[in-house]
This record gives structure tokens, sequence and C-alpha cells, in this order.
């Protein structure tokens, strides 16, 4: 694939410009490591809490027609242990690591922001936007443009590395949110986080199909949304877009890009697929470039239609 699929993000090369996403299959560094090999140009762990998290009992994930729901409860072993699997990719990998943290506070922010930039990851990532936990602490954290800046402002405050602020689709309006995130700092936006929730019906047990009933909407069923969001967001921010809803194909990926993505993630894809997916969607973005005579990715600009009705 050469160097046309080469890109950088917030001062880093990437080699290509698909990133695997918090939470599907980013728990240990073996995983991370293996997406890198599949062709994924930059990885983001787990989100990690403080204290380590039992998550929901299963079944945690239901497949429909359009992709997935997930209700897994950000189960996961506690920041400290987090970081060691950060110390262990480290030594076999080169590309960037974004670490992604869950607090419920803006002291619990402040004192996972302080772990991570003392750990080797490049970027820190706020996951504002976990639907299946926000309930607990009164909604997501990512609908409200005030919580936002405060959670943003105290990691950014704790933090000598970079700041990603992870977004929902569960708002009225994402580019206020965005707004408020950069406000507070943010050096980089991600969007979106899954949908919902959702809820799927077992009609032979007559029982729900997920533990907690409910679960994060993600894969192709929820593109439209996360393009819409990457558009609105493209255009009231100026900061580097990691976008992600849905991408199973180079299409949808250049799809994205043109909504104003700098760079492109996979979730629900490499679920089904395996972490192959991230080769083939990045051969399938050459053959765009071939098709449409391009180069290089960096010459998929992003659509600047604001004036179209
Ligand atoms: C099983 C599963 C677990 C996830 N866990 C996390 C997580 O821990 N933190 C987070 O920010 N997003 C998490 N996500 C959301 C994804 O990172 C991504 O934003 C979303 O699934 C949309 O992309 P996709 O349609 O390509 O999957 C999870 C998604 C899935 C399917």
């Amino acid at each position: 694939m050469g160097d046309r699929l080469a890109t950088a993000f917030l001062g880093q090369r990437l080699t290509t410009p698909l990133v695997l996403p918090a939470g599907v299959i980013g728990m240990s560094f073996s995983s991370l490591k293996r997406a890198v090999e599949s062709g994924a140009g930059m990885v983001t762990t787990k989100s990690f809490t403080i204290e380590p998290r039992a998550g929901h009992r299963g079944p945690v994930v239901a497949e429909f027609d359009g992709g997935l729901m997930n209700c897994m409860g950000l189960c996961n072993p506690g920041i400290d242990d987090g970081l060691k699997e950060i110390t262990e990719f480290r030594r076999v990998c080169t590309a960037p690591v974004i670490v992604s943290v869950f607090g419920t506070t803006e002291s619990e922010f402040a004192t996972l922001a302080r772990s991570v930039a003392g750990s080797e990851a490049d970027f820190i990532e706020l996951n504002l936007s976990c639907p299946n936990v926000g309930r607990e602490f009164g909604g997501p954290i990512a609908s409200s443009p005030k919580t936002v800046h405060a959670m943003t402002a105290a990691a950014k405050d704790e933090s000598s590395i970079p700041v990603i602020a992870k977004l929902s689709p569960n708002t009225d309006d994402i580019a206020a949110v965005a707004r408020a995130a950069v406000d507070a700092g943010a050096d980089a936006i991600s969007l979106i986080n899954t949908l919902g929730p959702g809820m799927a019906i077992d009609i032979i047990a007559q029982k729900p199909v997920l533990s907690n009933l409910v679960g994060g909407v993600s894969g192709p069923s929820v593109k439209p949304i996360a393009v819409r969001s990457i558009y609105e967001v493209r255009k009231e921010v100026d900061v580097p877009i990691i976008g992600m809803g849905g991408v199973s194909t180079g299409e949808d990926a250049v799809e994205l890009m043109m909504a104003g993505a700098d760079v492109v993630g996979i979730g629900t894809a490499v679920y089904h697929r395996g972490p192959s997916v991230f080769r083939r969607v990045g051969e399938e973005i050459i053959d765009f470039l071939d098709r449409t005579g391009r180069n290089s990715v960096a010459e998929i600009d992003c659509l600047r239609i604001s004036s179209c009705a």
C-alpha cells in the first residue's frame, strides 16, 4: 500500500488513517498489537476507570441486522493494571496508542488524566459518552455542553499529553457539545459513541435479549447518524476529528472523511470480521483513490457543503 494511506494526527505519523476505537478488542496489549499488524494506524484501549469494574452480567451483546447492541457496563481491570498493558505494547509496537478513560466527576477525570500522562500513552481519550452507565449518573455526560466543558477542563489541567473528547450522538446539538470540549482545551474530538440505548426481545423466550434490558447501538445502522454528527462538528471546530460509526468498507471510511473526519475508527466490523478488516478497508480506500485519480488520502477533501439546502 506504500505511503498512500499514511497520514498525521496531532503531530504523530500514522501508517493508515484507520483506528481501533475504544472497547471493541482493546483490553490487552496483544489485541492492540494484532490490530496494528492487521493495518490499523492507531489503536485505543478499552475505557479504564479508577477502580476495576466487573461490568454487567451476560448476555452483554446482541446482534441484529443493522449491527450490535452492547451493555458491557465498562468492564475493565482499572487504570493501574490497564496501563501495564501500554508498557507491554510499547515494547513491541511503535504505532500511536490512545488510552480511553471513563469517570463520573471532574476529580475522577483529573486523577485518570494524571495517571495516563505518566504512562507511555500518546493520547488520552475521555469517554464522555457511554450510554450503558450514564443512566446511573443521570444521563450521559456528553449530552450537556456545561458538563463536558467541566470534565474536559479538569482532565486537561492534569495532562501533559493531548486530550481527545469522545462525544455521544445522544444529544440535540452535538456541535455545541464539541465547541464546549474545544473551549475547555480538547485537542481533538472523537465521535460517535454508541446510539440509544436500544432493546431487543427474544420472542420465543419472551424476554429481553440483553441482561441489562438495553444496550448501545453500533454498526451499519448508525452510519448516517455518524456522518451527520461528524459533518456538524467539522463545521463548528477546527481540531482533528476521529470519526467512527458503522464503517465496514473503504467507501464507508471515505464517506466519513468527506463528512470531516481526519482519521476513521472501525469497531463493530472488527467484532464481526476480525482485525483483518483493517487491511481490507485499507485496500478498498486505495481502490477508491485509483478510481478517482487521487494519489493519497490527504487528497480526500472534506465536503464544505454547508450552503446546500
Ligand atoms: C462491544 C463494544 C464495546 C465498546 N466499549 C467502549 C468503551 O469501552 N469506550 C468507548 O468510548 N466506546 C466503546 N464502544 C463504542 C465504540 O468505540 C464506537 O464508538 C462505536 O461502537 C461506533 O463505532 P462502530 O459502529 O464502528 O462500532 C464500544 C462498542 C462496542 C460494540
